[in-house]
Order: C-alpha cells, then structure tokens, then sequence
C-alpha cells in the first residue's frame, strides 16, 4: 500500500468521529436481500416444537408454513430452505422417502407454491434425512457409493422441481453430480430451476444441531470424511468450485460459515459465481447461548453476518434470518 500518509496528518480516527461519518465510509452492508430463511418441517398438527440444541428455533407442521412464509414475504426475505424432520419408521438404507412424493418436502412445496410465487423456495438433495444409517447416500460395503448415489440425487432433485422448488441444492458432496442433475432437468422441461451447489462443504464439526433435528446424529455411526471436505484444506476448494461452474452449477455454496471466510474470499477472488455462505447449526447454537447467557450482547448477530459480507458472501443462509431482518 503506497502512499498512506502518516501520523499527525493523518488520523484514521476523523473519520469514525461520528456515527453519520462511519455510515459514510461504511464498506460491507447487510439487507433482508442478502438472507435466506432455513425453516425446519415435521408431521403432525398444531406443532410449533422448540429445538433444544438451537435456542429460539422451531420445527413447525405445514399447517404453520404459509403464515411464515408470508412472514417472509413481508419483510423481504429472498428465499426459504426448507428440511424435513423425518420419522425414524420413514427411514431406510436407500433413503426411499426422498422419492415419496407425499413427503414432507414435497407437500410442503405443493402448499406454498399453490398461493405463493414471489418467494424463492430451496431444498437440498442429499439423503440423509431419509437414510436409517445417517449418510447422505447409498452405501455399499459401509462406503458411499458415488455413482449409484448421483442416479438417487437426479431422480430426488426431478421430483423437487416438479413440485415447486426452484433451486436445487445438492448438499452431498458425490462427484459429478451438478452435470448430472443438470442434464436431467434440461431434459424435463426445468431449464430455468436453478442449481445451488454446496461446492465446497466441510467434514465439520458444526453441523451437530442440524443431525439432531434431521435425526440423522443418533444413527450416523461414523463420519463423512470420505466425501465431504477435509477442514485442513483451500487448495482443493477451488477444484470444486471450478469443477461445479463447469458442471453449470448457478450459484456456489461454501460451509460452515464463520470458521471459512477465507474460503468464501478465495473463491470470490477466483470466481465471478454469486458465493453463498451456509452459516450452520452450531455456529448458531454458539451466538445464541452466548446471548441467552449474558455473556455476549445481541449484536455479535448482526457483527457476524457482516463478516460475510465483508468476505464477500451475495447471501447467507442463516438462522438468525427472521430475528435479524427487523433490525435492518
Ligand atoms: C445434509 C445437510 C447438513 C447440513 C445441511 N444439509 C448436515 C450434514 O451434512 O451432516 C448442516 C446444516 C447445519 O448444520 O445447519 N447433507
């Protein structure tokens, strides 16, 4: 950096004088655009379910889903994830609800597209909610099998788009399957559903909430190290991310969120893909205990979602969604 001056000309502190003055030189800035809504769906009636692990999140019945999605409407909020909490009695090795289409995705997707079209509905595809073994895929011999996994995720990600969604999110690390599912929707008349590929996902330990309210922590008896990320590397994330804007992915998606901001400023040094940021569960839980306990204020929320911002995240897809919004 030339050029910066020095000290007693310069006082960097003039400009942060006052709050006008910092709106001024402000460089990242959060609005409801900028947020994605993950919004948990179980059976039943009447339901409104505290998770316990994520204080202040709820697993609804999909007779409460039209009022949140107007909720979302109203305050902007571009798009809304939907993930199913399904019964155990539901689940199988191959995962073969995902295919049900009277699932709970499905029927959720069916009721909110009936009446609403100005909000964005996303979904991932992957099966581990669906797997009596907790992985995202078929296993053979206790190994993911890629390619007998990647036939699933097309026909799950067909089903999805024939009942409303309009971005596919596959959130299961096989290889190839972004060309693959895009190919199947071009093929169906879903040119324009939109693909949303989490390219770049971590073997984390964040994810732990999330497990306990898809049910898939209780029965995941090992880990995802074989498909999804190693954390200790970046290099490999640009490979992903170029295989999957060469497989016509529309967006890309880097996760966890906070321990990965270099990630996400990586990829969008390299790349000119819109970059999501999945803030996850246990990132979540970690904020929101900190508040709950009084040992940090409310705003690290908002100081966390600009973090994204600032590493150049175009959305955040976060649970603070609906929390957040009313103060921006
Ligand atoms: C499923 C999926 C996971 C998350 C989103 N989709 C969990 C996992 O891969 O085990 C995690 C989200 C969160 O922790 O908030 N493939």
């Amino acid at each position: 950096m030339k050029n910066i001056g020095s000290y007693p000309n310069v006082r960097l502190r003039r400009n942060r004088k006052a709050e006008w003055s910092r709106r001024l030189v402000s460089e990242s800035n959060l609005s409801p655009n900028d947020l994605i809504w993950p919004i948990f769906i179980r059976n039943g009636k009447n339901i409104k379910e505290p998770v316990k692990s994520m204080p202040g999140v709820f697993i609804y019945t999909l007779d409460q889903i039209e009022r949140l999605v107007e909720k979302a409407i109203r305050k902007r909020i571009p798009m809304i994830a939907l993930f199913p909490n399904t019964p155990n009695s539901k689940k199988n090795a191959k995962g073969s609800e995902a295919l049900n289409k009277n699932n709970l995705v499905c029927r959720a997707l069916r009721l909110i597209k009936k009446n609403y079209k100005e909000i964005g509905l996303m979904c991932d595809v992957a099966l581990d909610p669906y797997t009596n073994h907790g992985h995202d895929g078929i296993l053979k011999k206790n190994y993911v099998d890629n390619d007998e996994t990647v036939k699933v995720l097309v026909k799950q990600s067909l089903l999805q788009a024939e009942m409303g969604c309009d971005v596919i999110a596959p959130s299961d690390m096989m290889d190839g399957r972004i060309g693959e599912i895009r190919k199947a929707l071009d093929n169906n008349g879903f040119k324009l559903v939109q693909i949303l590929s989490y390219a770049v996902k971590y073997a984390s330990n964040f994810y732990g909430p999330f497990r306990d309210v898809v049910g898939s922590k209780k029965l995941l008896k090992s880990n995802k190290k074989d498909y999804q990320m190693d954390f200790s590397n970046y290099k490999e994330a640009l490979r992903e991310v170029a295989l999957d804007v060469s497989e016509g992915a529309d967006f890309v998606m880097v996760k966890p969120g906070m321990p990965y901001l270099d990630i996400i400023k990586l990829i969008k040094d390299n790349f000119k893909i819109p970059v999501f940021a999945y803030q996850v569960s246990g990132e979540y839980s970690l904020i929101m205990n900190g508040i709950k306990n009084k040992i940090l204020n409310e705003d690290a929320i908002y100081e966390s979602l600009i973090s994204f911002k600032r590493a150049g995240s175009n959305a955040i897809v976060t649970y603070f969604a609906d929390q957040i919004v009313d103060k921006l």
